[in-house]
């Protein structure tokens, strides 16, 4: 079986000195002061214990079952480090015994086998932009309430939407992304982005509330298949392939520390550290891309890289390159490696060649260490037509359209219409579900009881108002048919069934 290579280096941040001699998993007392270390059970030996002073992980067969950092266990119940690998059904890496893979002055290389993927830890001595969106995680107990609605996505009571894919951003303009509160964080600080599926417009998921857990999770999808179409038990890894090193960054929360944390990352990208002849051998592809026209293909999207089944998104055996040209149509490719021959594919980013519907398809490219190729001009053949009219810039993106570029949390907010509720009073407890033409859209949620039904009352009791949104497709045009269905009336301590709702008015509205 193939072995591929991943890397992951921790660091943790220097300050935080109080932390350290944390009990570890094993009765490992570690000192504040250690050097990166590696201890393995005797006895089981696929139990270990890796860390420095400042931080360790216990690990498991399968999993880093706790993470020490500054006095406190960052996992707790949930499941914790783990790396999974999805070729058919999703399955977690098991891995034998681990070894020094290095060991440097500053740095100890552990190196983790399973039968698929070598993973590495780097630990480092001493060492305790942009991010995606900043703002809470759902409360789990918000999801625990809500309706299943589509793929991770719930229905809240009071009609808004829960989605794990707010949590989602395109890979290749990250620039840090982490979990952070309570005066610590966690962040992964990926600086090269050439081990990476696909091309400028893969998004992937980064962070979410794992539904049936609870846990917060923070990702480092690599060869992840979101917004895609390929089949993920069709990914295609050539043997060898290497992923990463990346920095999975502890600190105290602090999100300039994980920026300025960043700057410093990308400055050292490739790593210099790295003690791998393919990873250090590198050069750089430069060339200017111009249309039969005779225009500059300004603003080009540039890739670099090796299309599976003429698809730029599904690349991902080895190493793919994503730039843009210049105005010029000038682009240029940074530490390149060179152990693959690649294809250089362009098309439109929009603005001057925005109405250019061909893909430039096909410069073979061959790189060499410590030199630049140079390509030359380039000439991309176009569709040679005149345009009679068009709508939206050929980008391949939605934005221009109405919610082309909206936050990804917004996008379900669109509704059509909305029902409004107003009680005078509910008495417990009846269940009604609410459907536009035969569809579900909502259902009563739970209300405190106000006793008002089954005491007579015949006004009101306490005043309650609900609000369901009711999507685009639901509604269409002449009749429609909104039903309210009570689907349970238990009987209360007392026999009777006087319980429900007093409606105060029913109403819809265009939203
Ligand atoms: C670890 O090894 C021990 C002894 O070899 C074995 O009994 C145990 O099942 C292993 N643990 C796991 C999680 O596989
Ligand atoms: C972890 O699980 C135990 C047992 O189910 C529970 O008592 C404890 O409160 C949980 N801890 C956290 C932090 O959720
Ligand atoms: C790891 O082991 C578990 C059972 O111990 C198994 O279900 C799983 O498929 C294994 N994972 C891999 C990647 O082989
Ligand atoms: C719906 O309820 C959730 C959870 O209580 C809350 O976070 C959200 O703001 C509410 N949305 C609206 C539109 O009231
Ligand atoms: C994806 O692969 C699985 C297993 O090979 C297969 O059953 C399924 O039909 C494939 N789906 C698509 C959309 O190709
Ligand atoms: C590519 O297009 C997007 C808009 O679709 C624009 O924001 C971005 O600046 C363009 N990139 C370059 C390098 O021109
Ligand atoms: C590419 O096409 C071949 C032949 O049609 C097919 O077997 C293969 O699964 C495709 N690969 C991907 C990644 O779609
Ligand atoms: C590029 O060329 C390959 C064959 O070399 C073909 O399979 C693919 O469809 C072409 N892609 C485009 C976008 O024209
Ligand atoms: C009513 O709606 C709830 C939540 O939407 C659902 O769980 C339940 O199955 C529905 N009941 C019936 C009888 O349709
Ligand atoms: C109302 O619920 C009953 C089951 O309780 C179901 O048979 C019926 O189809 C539902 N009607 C509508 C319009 O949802």
């Amino acid at each position: 079986m193939a072995v591929w290579r991943l890397w992951n280096v921790l660091l943790t941040l220097g300050c935080f000195w109080q932390l350290a001699s944390a009990q570890g998993l094993f009765g490992q007392l570690v000192e504040k002061n250690a050097d990166p270390f590696l201890w393995i059970d005797p006895v089981y030996r696929n139990q270990s214990v890796f860390g420095n002073g400042l931080f360790n992980i216990p690990f498991g067969q399968q999993y880093g079952k706790k993470l020490y950092f500054s006095g406190q266990d960052l996992v707790g119940n949930a499941t914790g480090v783990y790396s999974s690998f999805a070729a058919g059904p999703e399955v977690d890496l098991n891995y034998s015994t681990p070894s020094i893979y290095r060991q440097c002055n500053d740095f100890l290389d552990i190196c983790y086998s399973s039968s698929q993927v070598d993973v590495h830890f780097v630990v480092f001595r001493g060492l305790a932009g942009f991010y995606i969106r900043n703002g809470p995680l759902p409360f789990f107990g918000d999801i625990l309430r809500s309706k299943k609605v589509q793929d991770e996505t719930f229905l809240q009571p009071n009609g808004s939407y829960i989605t794990k894919y707010d949590w989602s951003d395109f890979i290749r303009t990250i620039d840090y992304h982490g979990v952070y509160g309570d005066n610590v964080g966690a962040w992964v600080i990926a600086p090269g982005k050439d081990y990476f599926i696909a091309d400028h417009l893969k998004q992937e998921l980064n962070l979410h509330r794992e539904s049936s857990t609870g846990d917060a999770v923070l990702l480092n999808m690599l060869h992840g298949t979101h917004f895609m179409t390929m089949n993920s038990s069709d990914n295609l890894l050539l043997p060898g392939k290497m992923w990463g090193p990346w920095l999975v960054y502890l600190n105290d929360g602090s999100l300039d520390d994980a920026a300025a944390r960043t700057r410093q990352e990308y400055k050292f990208w490739p790593y210099p550290w790295m003690d791998d002849v393919k990873y250090q051998s590198r050069g750089s592809v430069s060339g200017r891309l111009v249309l039969d026209t005779g225009e500059p293909a300004s603003g080009a999207a540039v890739f670099l890289g090796q299309p599976v089944n003429g698809t730029t998104m599904a690349s991902g055996g080895l190493y793919q390159y994503t730039t843009y040209a210049d105005n010029f149509g000038n682009f240029k490719f940074d530490a390149v490696r060179t152990e693959e021959i690649y294809q250089l594919v362009a098309w439109s980013n929009g603005s001057k060649i925005g109405h250019i519907t061909s893909v430039h398809n096909g410069t073979v490219v061959r790189v060499t260490k410590g030199h630049e190729t140079k390509l030359g001009q380039i000439t991309w053949r176009t569709q040679q037509r005149r345009n009679i009219f068009q709508i939206g810039d050929y980008d391949r993106k939605a934005l221009g359209f109405k919610y082309g570029g909206a936050p990804y949390y917004l996008f379900l907010l669109e509704r059509w219409a909305l029902l409004t509720l107003s009680l005078a009073g509910y008495s417990q407890a009846i269940g009604i579900n609410f459907t536009m033409n035969g569809q579900a859209f909502g259902s009563l949620p739970s209300l405190p009881n106000d006793q008002s039904v089954y005491r007579s009352a015949t006004v009101a009791g306490e005043w309650r108002q609900l609000t369901f949104d009711i999507t685009a497709g639901l509604i269409t045009r002449g009749w429609n048919t909104l039903t309210f269905n009570v689907t349970s009336l238990q009987h209360n301590t007392l026999g009777t069934t006087a319980k429900g709702a007093m409606w105060d008015a029913i109403i819809l509205d265009w939203a």
